[in-house]
């Protein structure tokens, strides 16, 4: 019989493109419910197109700075995903806003990964904000996209510690082995189906309790 084909992700980069290599270590299980086939970057100089193309991946690299407007080059990603068959997109560490149009035509399919426990600290600088609101749990989010930036439905969160004498560095790296760890797991929700997009609302399948969707690290 023939095996049930595996969800079609294409990731999307800007530059260093660790979360990506660890969608693709993830998904070298063969029970993993995802194959990534495609990584793309709006940047020809991101270093993770080599770490990409290094696991046989194909990669695309479309410099926004060549096209006339947003839609333009939103055009030309999404001619790309349309020819790899993609079903799924995953942003990571994807620096650039997509039109509304792109993002409705991706909706409950693109996901995106950000340095904060969601609603707090949208945008960038996300640790430093943090450290200036003295929060004692800091963290990241697993979310759908939407037009509005950062404020997608949430599918999985993890929460680290801030320690005295943290700065934004070690927040940092605290946090990024919680996203390494969160967002294969959260893929993994969405490509099996177990969690999707209903409205505005995150839904979990029948027997899954949530916290699938959350760890802590302390
Ligand atoms: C990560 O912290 C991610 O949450 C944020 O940008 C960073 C990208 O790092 N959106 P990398 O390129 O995955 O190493």
């Amino acid at each position: 019989m023939r095996a049930s084909r595996k969800v079609r992700v294409a990731i999307l980069i800007s530059g260093r493109g660790s979360n990506m290599a660890s969608l693709v270590a993830a998904a070298q299980a063969p029970d993993y419910p995802a194959e990534i086939v495609l990584v793309a970057a709006n940047r020809p100089d991101a270093l993770g197109l080599a770490t990409a193309s290094g696991h046989g991946i194909a990669t695309r690299a479309l410099d926004h700075r060549a096209y006339p407007s947003r839609e333009a080059f939103d055009a030309a990603l999404q001619a790309e995903l349309a020819v790899a068959d993609i079903d799924l997109v995953c942003l990571a560490g994807f620096m650039r806003i997509f039109s509304a149009g792109f993002v409705e035509a991706w909706a409950g399919r693109m996901i995106n990964i950000h340095p904060s426990l969601l609603p707090l600290f949208k945008g960038v600088h996300t640790h430093e904000q943090a450290l200036a609101a003295g929060v004692r749990l800091h963290g990241c989010t697993v979310h759908y996209v939407v037009p509005e930036l950062d404020a997608g439905p949430i599918i999985a969160q993890a929460a680290v510690p801030v320690r005295p004498g943290d700065d934004a560095d070690a927040l940092a790296a605290r946090i990024l082995v919680q996203e390494h760890r969160l967002y294969p797991q959260a893929l993994a929700l969405v490509a099996s189906g177990q969690v999707r997009l209903e409205g505005a609302r995150v839904v979990f399948s029948e027997g899954l309790t949530g916290a699938e969707g959350a760890l802590l690290s302390l």
